[in-house]
């Protein structure tokens, strides 16, 4: 009979919108609730380190500066191009703190060693690792 076939139909339209409605009910309530969630808590991750830290990744800092470092590093994109760029170097999966360490004790091909000490050592990696956990957007995924 054509008008079951009518019918038939009219039921099929209304099914595809109540899919429809559906979809978009979700998609409403997800964009509300991610919405609500940026808002209240932000985008921005905290990085959270101990007094006790932060004095030694100043003196990190400070030693970085006076052995001139930058001479040849970049850091955010900014030095020297002898040596490689060394803001994300902490957490690289092929780079990483023994290799840091190691340079540092005995200098390079073209590396120099400044024959530093064991602290001096320690601190200049902290400061690495401070800059590398801080670099955020300079991550590649
Ligand atoms: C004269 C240039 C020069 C100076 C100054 C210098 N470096 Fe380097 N550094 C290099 C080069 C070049 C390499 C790559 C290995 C090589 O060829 O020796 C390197 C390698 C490294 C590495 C390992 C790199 C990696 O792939 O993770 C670290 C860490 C590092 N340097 C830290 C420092 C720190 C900290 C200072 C300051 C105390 C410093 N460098 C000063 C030239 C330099």
């Amino acid at each position: 009979m054509p008008g079951s076939f009518f019918i038939s139909s009219i039921h099929k339209m209304i099914k595809q919108d109540r899919m429809k409605i559906t979809i978009f009910l979700f998609l409403f309530i997800a964009y509300i609730v991610y919405s609500i969630i940026i808002y209240t808590k932000g985008t921005k991750e905290v990085v959270s380190v101990s007094n006790s830290e932060m004095t030694e990744i100043s003196r990190g800092k400070l030693l970085f500066q006076q052995y001139n470092c930058t001479a040849c590093h970049q850091l955010y994109g900014l030095g020297g191009y002898l040596g490689p760029e060394l803001t994300t170097a902490y957490s690289d999966k092929n780079r990483g703190e023994s290799l840091m360490r190691s340079f540092l004790k005995n200098g390079g091909a073209q590396m120099p060693d400044f024959h530093l000490r064991e602290k001096d050592i320690t601190a200049l990696i902290s400061f690495l690792k401070y800059v590398d956990k801080t670099a955020i957007t300079y991550k590649q995924n």
